[in-house]
């Protein structure tokens, strides 16, 4: 059982009437890995967290934490989550609150320890009802750590928290993830999962559409952004040199979307007229919106083109 992956998802199917929320996923998280789950709302994140803590069951396929039942791993105090819906909590303080999870899992982390991780040492006394959002949401991450879990499953963990308490947060999430744990976190913040995951799974319809880094995903999505002066020149012709997958003009600036940087610019700097030419990476926001095919231009009245990469080919 030793190395079997943290998470298998076997062409796990899950629907609700006519939605296919989770439909046919293959996933594989190997032991040690942080990965986030990206999808535009309604892309089936929840529904796939939920099959995942056995709070599901899949309608086809399966699906196995550690090589065993969702169920087993969770009773086992392997696997800690923090969930989306949150419910009214007791009155009682934040650590007697953790006290009493910690206290129903065989191998518990320490209170202190816990409280310490969540940043709430010093609200350790303090009652649970009687916080503010961000506060109960580190609370929340408290209890999904006091069975010092293996597997950490956060879905929108950061959702309510203010700038300075995101950071918090995932200093200590890459701190619990650096001891050889596993997490899986799903979140609509795109430089979250650029900065904390070492690999981003996007989903749509209940399906994987890539899965991969950061930096393989905006590859995949065209790559690079080169941009440069129009300087009164033509536009036309643009979206066919080559690597250029789509064309954005804004003002006096031409924006191409290019698969090969290298093989655009080359060509672009054959003209004579080619004025402050910038290369970069798209975003990742680009590169999600790309891969999920939601292209809304900026400037719509002045693209000439808005075609984007279809072919995404993307596995590991
Ligand atoms: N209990 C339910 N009954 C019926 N349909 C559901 C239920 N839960 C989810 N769905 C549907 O399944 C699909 C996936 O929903 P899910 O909650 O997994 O999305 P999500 O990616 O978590 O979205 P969000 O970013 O909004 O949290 C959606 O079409 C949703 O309407
Ligand atoms: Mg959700």
């Amino acid at each position: 059982m030793k190395n079997e992956p943290a998470v298998a998802f076997e062409a796990a199917t899950k629907t609700y009437g006519d939605v296919r929320a989770v439909d046919g996923v293959d996933l594989t998280i190997r032991r040690g890995e942080t990965v986030a789950l990206l999808g535009r709302n309604g892309a089936g994140k929840s529904t796939t967290i939920n099959l995942l803590l056995g709070l599901d069951e899949p309608v086809s396929g399966r699906v196995r934490l550690f090589g065993e039942p969702p169920a087993r791993a969770v009773a086992a105090g392997r696997v800690g989550a923090m969930l989306q819906d949150t419910r009214p909590v007791p009155r009682v303080t934040v650590r007697e609150l953790v006290t009493f999870v910690a206290r129903a899992y065989p191998a518990p982390m320490r209170v202190d320890e816990a409280l310490e991780l969540a940043g709430l040492t010093g609200l350790a006394g303090r009652r649970v009802d009687r916080l503010s959002g961000g506060q109960a949401q580190r609370v929340r991450f408290a209890v999904a750590l006091a069975g010092n879990p293996e597997l950490l499953v956060l879905d929108e963990p950061t959702a309510a928290l203010d700038v300075e308490a995101r950071q918090t947060f995932w200093d200590a999430m890459r701190g619990y993830a650096r001891r050889g744990n596993t997490v899986l976190f799903s979140t609509h913040y795109l430089e979250e999962a650029d900065a904390s995951a070492d690999r981003i799974v996007v989903v749509d319809s209940g399906r994987i559409l890539a899965d991969g880094t950061a930096d393989q995903l905006k590859r995949a999505a065209g790559g690079t952004v080169v941009s440069f002066d129009l300087a009164g020149g033509p536009t036309e012709g643009l979206s066919l040199l080559p690597g250029v997958t789509a064309v954005e003009i804004r003002g006096d600036r031409a924006h191409l979307r290019s698969a090969d940087s290298d093989a655009t610019v080359l060509t672009l700097a054959a003209r004579d007229s080619i004025r402050g030419l910038e290369v970069a990476p798209v975003s990742l926001n680009d590169a999600f919106l790309a891969l999920t095919g939601v292209t809304k231009s900026t400037s719509p009245s002045t693209s000439t083109s808005t075609s984007t990469s279809t072919s995404l080919e993307l596995t590991r």
